[in-house]
């Protein structure tokens, strides 16, 4: 099977595909809307399995920054490294698994869109907690967001593991308080819906 923390796998994904993909958000379709229940309006961001999103791009049009880009695949962060050049923001590029996710600093925001589900075995999970802890303090804000018990069981040729929002409440753990969580339909660029679960919380 391949694993997803092959990073070749992802640079060919992102090399053929470009924007052509089923999670592909347009900026009108972005859910800007959970970075406001956050409650946090600057700062620091990392944007988890960017891929070509321009979530991060939106997110400096609000003010944010610096701006973090985390991606296994380094063809998709060089090519999100020329779209963020039509921004004014500091963006740094981290070109690892998130499991091996080290920052400079710790931020106000981890954002992570359709990334989470691919980590399917408990090893896995134990190592995002960890670099979520890592990368993050007191105070800073968690938005996951995932495929749902309803969602898809695979994407891009890989399994994933489906959360409900409960799950994903308890996977974060005693050290984050849920301020919110949505079951929410994503729409494919070709008209299929994909349900997701998310999570927004904030670390005690
Ligand atoms: C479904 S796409 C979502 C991209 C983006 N978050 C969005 O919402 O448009 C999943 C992304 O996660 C990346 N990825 C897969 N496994 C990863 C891992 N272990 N660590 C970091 N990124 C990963 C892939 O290269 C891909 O860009």
């Amino acid at each position: 099977m391949v694993s997803t923390h092959s990073s070749s796998y992802w640079d060919d994904i992102h090399q053929d595909k470009g924007h052509d993909v089923s999670w592909w958000q347009d900026e009108n379709a972005l859910w800007m809307d959970l970075v406001e229940e956050t409650g946090i309006a600057s700062g620091s961001v990392v944007d988890i399995g960017a891929g070509t999103s321009i979530f991060l791009a939106a997110m400096a049009r609000r003010g944010f920054g610096p701006l973090y880009a985390n991606d296994i695949s380094a063809s998709a962060l060089s090519e999100l490294k020329k779209q963020m050049t039509e921004v004014d923001a500091d963006t740094y590029f981290f070109p690892v698994s998130v499991t091996e996710l080290e920052l400079p600093e710790q931020v106000e925001i981890w954002h992570d869109r359709a990334v989470f589900h691919f980590l399917t075995d408990s090893a896995d999970h134990a190592a995002y907690h960890r670099a979520l802890l890592k990368n993050t303090y007191a105070g800073s804000a968690v938005i996951i967001a995932t495929f749902s018990p309803n969602g898809p069981e695979t994407c891009s040729g890989l399994p994933v593991q489906r959360w409900s929002p409960e799950d994903l409440e308890a996977f974060l753990g005693d050290q984050f308080a849920s301020l919110a969580k949505h079951t929410r339909l994503h729409t494919t660029p070709w008209g299929a819906t994909q349900e997701f679960t998310i999570v927004i919380a904030k670390r005690k």
